[in-house]
């Protein structure tokens, strides 16, 4: 919505929320999340065209386009738990919109949903007393976390699915005509509702499934003495596969890929698809595969036990250059090495203590421990082994001779994301282990 604002002087876009603490965030100098660029699109557009509230029933009252963007987690109970997708909130949102709506107004999917979501919406819309007339439209998001304002300053493509009458094409033009405020026409695609809104399905499971792909030649690499990155570039000079979304790693993590896997594989049971869903789901084995691997590696090398012994974590985040954590491969790692007992000194340049103690503290009933440090060689010093988990840009440029000096011999570096030169690290002294490298 601010890359809107920010791109579109002449539109007028109103974020509101529930959650007024958020919102509050959002108006405040210190936005809630950490994404590079974003600071000063938000600033130079808030105040002009851009503004946070929590007037919800005012903001849909007043508005020609309604974007619901909440979240659609995995549910966790009853019918589909651990796998569907949870629908409350952009239910929620659909009989709080047809409330409140007075007039004519298209609403825009923007959360990723099941094929077929759009439908609650229109019957939630249908059966309102008010006049006017409604669209439903679906816009899925394909920006990444951390570099969220490039790719919605220049998306590979936009995607606009909507119903194929004359009205549904009409709105399907409304929002065409924002976008192409910056996007070349040639880059918006249109399709029906259906096809939109499983295409965004689709894209993260393919990405998901490439990552699962070269991390199961991971494991082959580590048995065989076959290099994974060396086969990553052979590979990806070709050009039918392309070189993106080749690199091996201690897993995927982050907010979507599990969570719109496992949708994908319920909605596959759903229709009676077993096949189709088993397939699918396996992406998702392997990365659990690839994490445990990754802990098991560590201990296996600690000579079988890691308990009492300091292990230096160097990154929290599921990627660079984002605040999140959510499923980030990190939280994985520890809590297995905290079960193991090991006292984890846990350095991450974005995330929060806090943070970090809430997604480890149901681990912390055992003999393992903690300590969140605010310094990189404050974490490794007299640890018996430093792991990378994050592959932030500073982890490459640290200085590991003095690193060496500081850790315990032997010092042992387990590298999970493929950035540091075990060579060199090697000539150190390190005992020093990647992903797919033996
Ligand atoms: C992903 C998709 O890339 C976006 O297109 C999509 O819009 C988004 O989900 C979403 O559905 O909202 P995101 O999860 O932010 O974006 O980040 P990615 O760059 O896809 O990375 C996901 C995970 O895969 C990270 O843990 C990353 O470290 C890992 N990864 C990525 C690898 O291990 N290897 C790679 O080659 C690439």
């Amino acid at each position: 919505m601010a890359m809107i604002a920010h791109k579109c002087r002449d539109v007028v876009v109103e974020v509101v929320d529930v959650n007024a603490e958020r919102i509050a965030a959002w108006q405040s100098d210190r936005l809630p999340i950490f994404e590079p660029g974003l600071d000063d699109i938000v600033r130079s557009a808030r105040g002009r065209n851009l503004s946070f509230s929590t007037d919800v029933d005012a903001a849909i009252r007043a508005a020609d386009i309604i974007f619901i963007a909440v979240n659609t987690p995995t549910k966790t109970y009853g019918v589909g738990a651990g796998r569907a997708a949870d629908l409350k909130y952009i239910e929620r949102c659909a009989r709080r919109i047809a409330h409140s709506l007075k007039g004519d107004t298209i609403i825009v999917e923007k959360s990723t949903v099941p094929v077929h979501t759009s439908e609650l919406v229109k019957t939630v819309m249908e059966a309102r007393s008010g006049g006017g007339n409604v669209q439903v439209l679906s816009n899925p998001e394909f920006l990444a976390e951390g570099t969220a304002v490039r790719d919605l300053e220049e998306p590979d493509r936009v995607l606009i699915g909507g119903e194929r009458t004359p009205e549904g094409d009409a709105a399907v033009e409304t929002l065409t005509s924002v976008y192409a405020q910056w996007v070349p026409r040639e880059r918006i695609i249109t399709t029906n509702l259906w096809s939109s809104e499983l295409s965004k399905l689709t894209a993260n499971a393919f990405l998901a499934q490439r990552i699962s792909s070269i991390n199961a030649i991971s494991a082959l690499c580590e048995e065989t003495g076959a290099d994974v990155d060396e086969i990553a570039l052979a590979i990806g000079l070709d050009s039918r596969i392309g070189p993106k979304f080749l690199r091996s790693s201690v897993g995927f993590g982050g907010s979507c890929f599990q969570k719109d896997i496992f949708n994908l594989v319920y909605l596959c049971e759903h229709f009676d698809l077993p096949e189709v869903a088993s397939y699918w789901e396996q992406v998702v084995h392997m990365n659990d595969y690839q994490k445990g691997r990754f802990s098991k590696r560590i201990i296996n090398a600690l000579f079988n036990t890691v308990s009492g012994k300091r292990i230096a974590i160097l990154g929290f985040s599921f990627k660079k250059d984002t605040n999140d954590t959510r499923e980030s491969a990190a939280i994985y790692v520890c809590r297995h090495l905290l079960q193991e007992q090991a006292h984890l000194a846990i350095y991450d340049p974005q995330v929060s203590e806090e943070e970090i103690r809430a997604e480890l503290s149901a681990s912390l009933d055992g003999d393992g421990e903690i300590e969140v440090c605010t310094d990189p060689y404050d974490a490794v010093r007299g640890a018996h082994a430093t792991a990378v988990l994050t592959e932030w840009n500073e982890f490459a440029d640290l200085d590991f001779a003095s690193i060496y000096e500081e850790m315990l011999k032997p010092a042992f570096i387990f590298d999970g994301r493929n950035i540091l030169d075990l060579h060199k690290l090697r000539a150190m002294g390190f005992v020093a282990h990647g992903v797919g490298k033996r």
